[in-house]
């Protein structure tokens, strides 16, 4: 197929990309380069056909001449700022590249004959789930509490009014809709990796204070309503959420409409996850204790009973060193990421 990879030098996106090249499929990756690293196409280019195209999504036109120039069959829809700290900062920033960029998107699609729509949503649509609906499954009510959450959620809705509206005058659009747990680790041949700038990932800050560039890790919130009082994520290797892509690009027919969680089920703690980048690494990784962030969920992790009958998708990687280490293996190998 030919596919369409926004944010395609971001971390989600370039490991979409690595395995769509490797499928044998024609990859277009549309970037701004506002967080991606360009780096990452000299990586691919000897992978298969990939062009890079650097632009901003929010510019319908050029982004349609792209689509018909590549001829274009799905999109993969990556491109977003994705902290939810930096979203209670800087909202309009947020309902800038997240949503009205993907508003352009839409329009470039809808342009260019494009009826295909992987999108990057986020399980931080669901907010603060009340306890009965945790573990989270897609039907939990969506609340959410931060404006990356929000922002997320209005692709959605625009994703549903447009698909309906289509369907009322017999058109084709067809889309799935992933919502992500959080995402880590790294391709495991060490190719590519995560490298954020600024960094606010638990992971990647873990592995840090572990090669010494930073002298310790803030726990952020040490009295939520949890077993150790620390806030619980449902971690997924980016390899089992690539997988789930592909999955989804390769079931998805006309008409259709899905929404999948992508998590594997089952949920750690911070101060777990800091554990396992300790016995990982085998470095001792400093811990100071502070507040709670503002926008952060206590509890967060899957119910995978859908993805995994409808999809038939599961987590292949469910154990959190494993998850570690791939990430790991990248940094020491880049300890300054992509330079
Ligand atoms: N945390 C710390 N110290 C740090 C960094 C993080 O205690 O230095 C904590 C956070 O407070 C949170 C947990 O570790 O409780 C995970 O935080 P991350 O920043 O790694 O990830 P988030 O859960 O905030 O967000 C991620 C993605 C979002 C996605 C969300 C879904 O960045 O895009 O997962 O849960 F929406």
């Amino acid at each position: 197929m030919n596919v369409l990879v926004t944010g395609g030098c971001g971390y989600i996106g370039s490991h979409a990309a690595l395995r769509l090249l490797e499928d044998g499929h024609a990859v277009t990756v549309v970037d701004d380069l506002t967080r991606g690293h360009k780096q990452v196409i000299e990586i691919l280019k000897p992978l298969g056909d990939v062009r890079f195209v650097q632009d901003d999504l929010g510019r319908g036109d050029p982004i349609a001449h792209v689509m018909r120039q590549r001829s274009i069959d799905l999109v993969m829809h990556f491109g977003a700022l994705a902290y939810v700290g930096e979203s209670v900062e800087q909202p309009l920033r947020y309902y800038r590249k997240n949503t009205a960029s993907s508003l352009g998107l839409l329009e470039a699609m809808e342009e260019a004959g494009v009826s295909k729509i992987v999108f990057s949503s986020t399980c931080a649509t669901y907010g603060k789930p009340p306890k009965r609906y945790v573990p989270i499954p897609e039907s939990c009510p969506q609340k959410p509490i931060n404006p990356y959450g929000r922002s997320k959620l209005m692709v959605e809705q625009m994703l549903l009014d447009h698909a309906h509206a289509k369907k009322q005058r017999d058109e084709t659009f067809a889309c799935t809709m992933l919502r992500y747990f959080n995402v880590a680790g790294s391709d495991r041949k060490g190719r590519i990796g995560e490298d954020h700038d600024p960094e606010t990932h638990l992971i990647p800050i873990a592995l840090e204070v572990a090669l010494g560039q930073r002298p310790h890790i803030t726990i952020f919130g040490t009295d939520y309503d949890t077993e150790d009082g620390t806030c619980i994520r449902d971690y997924v290797h980016v390899e089992d959420l690539i997988d789930a892509h592909i999955e989804a690009m390769q079931q998805l027919d006309a008409n259709e409409l899905h929404t999948f969680n992508v998590g594997i089920g089952r949920g750690y703690s911070v101060r777990e996850v800091i554990d396992a980048a300790a016995t990982v690494t085998g470095k001792k990784i400093k811990v100071i204790e502070g507040d709670r962030r503002p926008g952060d969920p206590p509890t967060l992790f899957n119910n995978p009973k859908r993805i995994n009958s409808e999809l038939g998708w599961e987590a292949k990687i469910a154990d959190l060193e494993t998850i570690i280490d791939s990430a790991w293996q990248w940094r020491k190998q880049n300890p300054h990421g992509y330079g």
